[in-house]
């Protein structure tokens, strides 16, 4: 007689948007799996920019904490999720936790899941730039997670790498490519959205890859002066191209980005603030992007997906795999070098051809089996 195999019962944990939209596809693959039993927690660290993507993914939450507070510092939401994430692991009682990235909810989800003595599956492993300062506080909450994780999902080789030098066992990481690949498959696989024509066609851009520059500014260490710096280079660079290029800049809700952004870019003919995009339009915004100047994380992976150049206005990153192949360039936050690089690459052809053809090197879509199927033939 054949013995019934126990279904592996996976609790997904996600706050933030970025967690959101690489997440929904390993949901969507693990609640299609006969073997998984899935359920999804949201912290909800972040509520409107959550909600629009799990919308477009039609992925509805098991539990929802709704953390989410005005301004919250640091301090205040990881003590909201430790305290109330505890509850939801207690009544799942899960086999697996999978957490993805590098938010306070990575780290505070990783944390209880010791504490209950849970196995966890980290998403997106092994991402590090070296510098604790950098990205703040996420270099850290990855360090943790992987500290705590019993097997890491590292998106590239170069990822897996860096988990082997921290002493990781080469058998707990699974080489899965990142799953924000496999969401940006399926939704550029969608017709473009009429948000993103109606703004096309509002700010007299053509659909031919020509007109736009995609902007967008939100990290932590950027606060203060270097998003000032970021914002005062994207003003000379709107007065230069005022008659070539329309700058778009979808502000991020955290009120110190809002402040300092609308303050001294809110009034230039050729730039347009606005509110943050869905996943959805974002995506295929993105996609008719002649450039794009970020300080994301994931959109230079999505950037390097698309083929889009894309300038990274920070010091550091923690994705080098697209700084080797070339469709990412590492400018940092000097008004000087991100005005010099912009220019070179909206003047200069060949050097602009040069890193659109660039390798993407993050993943072929394809992630989410490659990481259930690891949490199936886990052996401990
Ligand atoms: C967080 C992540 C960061 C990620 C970013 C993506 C941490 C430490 N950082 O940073 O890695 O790149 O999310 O968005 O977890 N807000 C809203 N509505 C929303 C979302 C945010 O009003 O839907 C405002 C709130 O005032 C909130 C503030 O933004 O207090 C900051 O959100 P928080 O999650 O603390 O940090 P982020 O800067 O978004």
């Amino acid at each position: 007689m054949s013995k019934i195999k126990k279904k592996l019962r996976v609790l997904t944990i996600f706050g933030t948007r970025p967690e959101a939209s690489k997440m929904c596809p390993v949901v969507l693959e693990a609640q299609a799996n006969p073997y998984i039993e899935s359920l999804l927690c949201v912290t909800a660290q972040h509520r409107q920019m959550l909600d629009q993507v799990l919308e477009t993914f039609k992925v509805v939450p098991d539990f929802d904490l709704n953390l989410m507070l005005p301004d919250q510092s640091l301090s205040q939401s990881t003590a909201a999720i430790l305290l109330n994430l505890e509850m939801v692991i207690k009544q799942v009682e899960p086999d697996w936790v999978l957490v993805q990235g590098d938010t306070t909810t990575v780290m505070a989800a990783a944390l209880l899941c010791y504490y209950n003595r849970v196995r966890v599956g980290h998403v997106e492993a092994g991402l590090r730039t070296g510098d604790k300062w950098q990205p703040f506080p996420e270099e850290v909450n990855r360090r943790i997670a992987a500290v705590v994780a019993d097997l890491h999902l590292a998106p590239t080789d170069h990822a897996r790498q860096n988990l082997l030098r921290e002493g990781i066992a080469d058998n707990r990481i699974v080489v899965t490519g990142n799953p924000g690949l496999d969401a940006l498959r399926l939704i550029t696989a969608q017709p473009t959205p009429p948000e993103v024509n109606r703004i096309l066609q509002e700010l007299k851009i053509g659909p031919d890859k020509k007109g736009l520059v995609l902007v967008t500014a939100h990290r932590r260490e950027n606060f203060g002066k270097p998003l000032e710096n970021i914002c005062s280079a994207i003003q000379v660079l709107a007065n230069r191209y005022a008659d070539r290029f329309h700058f778009i800049y979808p502000v991020h809700l955290n009120p110190h980005v809002q402040e300092t952004v609308h303050r001294l870019l809110g009034d230039t003919p050729n730039l347009t603030l606005l509110p943050p995009l869905d996943y959805y339009p974002m995506a295929h915004l993105m996609s008719r992007a002649r450039l794009i100047l970020t300080d994301s994380g994931g959109i230079q992976e999505e950037a390097a997906g698309l083929g889009i150049p894309t300038l990274v206005l920070r010091e550091v990153t923690e994705r080098p795999e697209g700084v080797s192949t070339g469709i990412l360039r590492l400018v940092g936050t000097d008004p000087a070098t991100i005005v010099n690089q912009t220019v070179h690459l909206l003047e200069d052809n060949q050097a602009y051809q040069a890193m659109a053809r660039a390798k993407n090197p993050f993943g072929d879509g394809y992630a989410a089996p490659k990481i259930i199927q690891a949490l199936l033939d886990f052996q401990p």
